[in-house]
């Protein structure tokens, strides 16, 4: 080969490479990492987008020079002589895939054994969907219930995920990544955060019409203030609509770790969800159901489609009673048949 035909062909690779590094880098296709797992996912893209790179500059120069150097004339249409047999070139395109390949293979291997390794003592969260609302507990802080996940920075991270009614799906995308939730399964993911900061919860699978609604945060927090957090306050599941809490406030915890507030809008919850009927206006519904308040309330809790306001779907969990022991309906009850009142008054 001639050595202006191997300076052209370099040339148009370094045009080409330049050109991919543009599109790779320029826009910000993925957000910033904040947990170790994701930094090290992040390595795996820009190592498999730089061969990427490398193979685009080989092939776009030497497509470049053949269409340059070798056009026909427009009346031409024989064939070019036939290759055969190039052991040289064969063994080279097998050998230089083979290779990239293999380091792709080794290196996601690596990264994935990683950032499985949870060490010896993680933070354990119990993660919990349901139609449509987020819920975390912190089994070693007495069951602590937060409708955000409150996390310390630095510290390995257990994520154990439990869906109530459908399938749904735990993303963070500064976390890079994702988690199904199957009802019946329980997954975990590990993290560990090391940017402090709030980002952003998504549920990514379709779970039903308040999919789009289905978003919590999570907060990275310096390990001193997530303790001080984590050890402050109410304890548990069980502890929430019990003791302890100035009254009114049990129904209204409840209503948000139960995800009322994620479909309806309730000004004492501050809540605007859509989805259902505005609970503002529980008093006329009922006076629509001919029902008494609170005997209405009660029972669009434990049978939502026994009465369902005109205009809204009946899509709320049929077994969303179910989900609420004796006391926290209860206290449910109380809090939406008092906030009606008020509303009213
Ligand atoms: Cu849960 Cu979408």
């Amino acid at each position: 080969m001639r050595r202006g035909s191997l300076v052209q062909l370099i040339l148009f690779a370094i045009v080409a490479a330049g050109a991919g590094l543009a599109l790779a880098l320029a826009p910000n296709w993925l957000p910033e990492p904040a947990t170790r797992e994701a930094g090290r996912i992040h390595f795996v893209f820009w190592f498999v987008t730089g061969i990427c790179i490398f193979i685009f500059a080989i092939v776009a120069s030497v497509t470049a020079y053949s269409v340059l150097k070798f056009r026909r004339k427009p009346d031409d249409d024989s064939d070019g002589p036939p290759i055969h047999g190039h052991t040289g070139l064969e063994i080279a395109w097998t050998a230089v895939p083979t290779v990239l390949v293999t380091a792709i293979a080794i290196v996601s291997a690596i990264v994935l054994a990683k950032d499985d390794a949870a060490g010896a003592n993680p933070l354990r969260v119990e993660v919990v969907a349901q139609q449509f609302a987020w819920s975390f507990y912190y089994p070693s802080y007495g069951n602590k219930y937060s409708p955000v996940l409150r996390l310390p920075n630095k510290r390995s991270v257990v994520l154990r995920m439990t869906a109530k009614d459908v399938l749904h799906s735990f993303w963070v995308p500064e976390f890079s990544q994702k988690q199904d939730l199957v009802p019946g399964l329980h997954p975990t993911l590990h993290v560990t955060p090391d940017r402090i900061g709030t980002y952003a919860v998504v549920c990514t699978e379709l779970c039903g019409l308040g999919h789009a609604l289905m978003r919590s945060q999570a907060v990275v927090m310096a390990p001193a203030a997530f303790e001080k957090w984590a050890r402050a306050g109410k304890r548990g599941q069980a502890g929430a609509g019990q003791a302890g809490q100035p009254k009114g406030q049990e129904g209204l915890t409840l209503f948000n770790q139960f995800g009322c507030n994620s479909c309806h809008t309730l000004s004492a919850a501050s809540s605007s969800g859509t989805i259902g009927p505005d609970l503002d206006k529980l008093a006329t519904f009922a006076t629509n159901a001919h029902r008494p308040l609170s005997a209405f309330v009660h029972q669009s809790i434990v049978q939502p489609g026994a009465y369902v306001e005109k205009g809204y779907p009946n899509v709320m969990p049929k077994d969303f009673g179910r989900r609420l022991s004796k006391s926290q309906l209860t206290f449910l009850v109380q809090f939406l048949v008092a906030s009606a009142k008020k509303g009213t008054s």
